[in-house]
């Protein structure tokens, strides 16, 4: 793609000059989340690199982003054809894929309504106001007993290891009916290679650039190609069984309900958006996908914040034993309770930034942003880090000061500081799992700071220098845990 004539009245957009072949490739570093942070100041809001010979528009500051992300949204709204998306979910994912806009639009709003009905469903057992309440709570059972059995046995456990089987599971009952036991390795197997998927996805990736790259031996690329396929054949298994036990008149879960959607669509004679069924079911594989890799990341960040600040993990549990009490198991209904961990939820995806970048997008035609011409299917980034860390909208940004969203007396949230923390996007393209995701992370968090207290192992380095990717995660490392007396203080 080359350069355009710019049209009359607007600018060309700013940026480094780049080498050839590579671009800017070498600036962009092993941190772009850090390099291109460092670029909007020398250039403003609204810049662009070349990565290979692609050029890159990259967005920056938060009412830029807002004004592309919503009131431009449309302009917005594509996904870049990128090299690595080809191999998720076979090419035909939600999320990655170049779905046409009137597709992606139909298949975002199914996952949607199918994440919200599964969601909300009332329980099985009435000391549950919801389904999502219900599986949380079991999983987050499951997860202290698993820990207090490894610090039995091994004195230390690893955190993602097991949360990320807690997580999963919560996702897996709503799409699939079913949990998995925390040492079935199937399920354990695949959900601890997250690290290679969210490797390769991250903005900038060399490969999806390069195209001469890719056809050179690539180990991270091959360990990518292993887990799409370990993940497809996983989910496809799940769906077969449910075809096999299909019935109308019970649906069980999410893929239920989109197998029923196929069927219906079948007897709508006015149905005018041609799909595939195995791009309504496929769409299950974004949901598991989506849902317990950017949760589990998410709360092992927590606990990693919770052993380095001692004092705010003793504070936490301070207030949950005075509005909560230690009597009963926290639920839902207690969110608003909880200022103080609210406000930790709030600092932990503001200062960690662990999804550095939004998924990248596409210009969908001709545009302009802020005075700069931006021509038709443009790859653009979103640096969400940035936002999170511009210290014209935060004071003191590279501290972790959970009482910046509280008001003065500690008892309220402010929301308008709390919504500027960008995690999970704006507007078109905006994550479809905020609100559980939000929901998910209290109350694991309420249960576990309730019950049990986690501290560092001298020995035992915990380093929270994160590992860029789509997600990025911290180093694995290993900690000590032990349950809260009753009598706590
Ligand atoms: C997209 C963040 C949890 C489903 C996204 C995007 C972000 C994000 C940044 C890309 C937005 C963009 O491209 O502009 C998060 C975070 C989560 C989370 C931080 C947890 C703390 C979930 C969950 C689900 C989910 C639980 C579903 C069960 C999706 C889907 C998309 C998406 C399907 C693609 C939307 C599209 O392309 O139209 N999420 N997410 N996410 N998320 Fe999430």
């Amino acid at each position: 793609q080359f350069r355009r004539e710019i049209p009359e009245g607007l600018r060309q957009l700013p940026g480094p000059s780049a080498f050839p072949i590579i671009g800017n490739l070498i600036e962009l570093g092993s941190k772009p989340y850090l390099s291109l942070t460092e670029m909007s100041k020398r250039f403003g809001d609204v810049f662009q690199i070349q990565i290979g010979m692609r050029p890159v528009v990259v967005l920056s500051g938060y009412e830029t982003v807002k004004q592309a992300l919503t009131k431009q949204g449309d302009d917005f709204a594509g996904r870049p054809d990128l090299y690595s998306f080809r191999f998720i979910n076979d090419g035909k994912s939600l999320a990655f894929s170049t779905d046409q806009a009137g597709i992606w639009r139909a298949r975002r709003k199914l996952a949607y309504s199918a994440l919200r009905s599964f969601s909300s469903l009332n329980g099985k057992l009435p000391e549950y106001s919801c389904v999502l309440e219900e599986h949380i709570c079991k999983e987050a059972e499951h997860l202290i007993k698993e820990l207090q059995d490894v610090m039995t046995v091994e004195g230390k456990f690893e955190p993602f290891r097991y949360i990320v089987v807690s997580v999963a599971n919560v996702i897996c009952g709503m799409c699939f009916g079913r949990r998995y036991d925390h040492h079935d390795q199937e399920l354990v197997g695949l959900v601890n290679l997250a690290e290679d998927f969210v490797k390769v996805t991250g903005s900038g990736n060399p490969a999806d650039f390069i195209p001469a790259l890719q056809h050179l031996p690539n180990k991270s690329m091959k360990k990518f190609v292993n887990i799409n396929n370990r993940f497809n054949n996983f989910v496809q298994k799940l769906v077969t069984e449910h075809y096999a036990t299909f019935d109308k008149d019970n649906i069980r879960d999410i893929t239920d309900s989109l197998i029923d959607h196929c069927e219906d669509r079948k007897l709508d004679e006015n149905s005018n958006i041609q799909m595939s069924d195995e791009k309504v079911v496929g769409i299950v594989n974004d949901l598991f996908g989506a849902g317990f890799d950017t949760i589990s990341t998410g709360l092992s960040w927590a606990v990693m914040y919770l052993v380095s600040y001692p004092e705010v993990e003793e504070r936490l549990f301070q207030e949950i034993k005075e509005q909560i009490g230690l009597d009963r198991t926290p639920t839902l209904a207690d969110r608003n309770n909880l200022p103080l961990l609210e406000s930790f939820i709030l600092e932990l995806f503001r200062h960690s930034s662990y999804l550095p970048f939004t998924i990248p997008h596409c210009s969908t035609k001709d545009t302009s942003l802020n005075g700069y011409f931006i021509p038709k299917d443009t790859c653009v980034f979103i640096n969400q880090w940035q936002i999170n860390h511009d210290p014209k909208l935060w004071k003191d940004p590279s501290s972790f000061l959970p009482d910046r969203f509280l008001n003065d007396d500690g008892t309220e949230v402010n929301k308008l500081e709390g919504e500027k923390v960008l995690i999970f996007g704006l507007g078109r393209r905006r994550c479809i799992g905020e609100v559980i995701a939000r929901n998910e992370v209290f109350l694991f968090l309420a249960i576990i700071i309730q019950k049990l207290h986690f501290y560092k192992l001298p020995g035992e380095p915990v380093d929270m220098t994160p590992e860029y990717g789509l997600t990025m995660k911290h180093k694995r490392c290993y900690l000590g845990v032990s349950m809260r007396a009753k009598d706590d203080e």
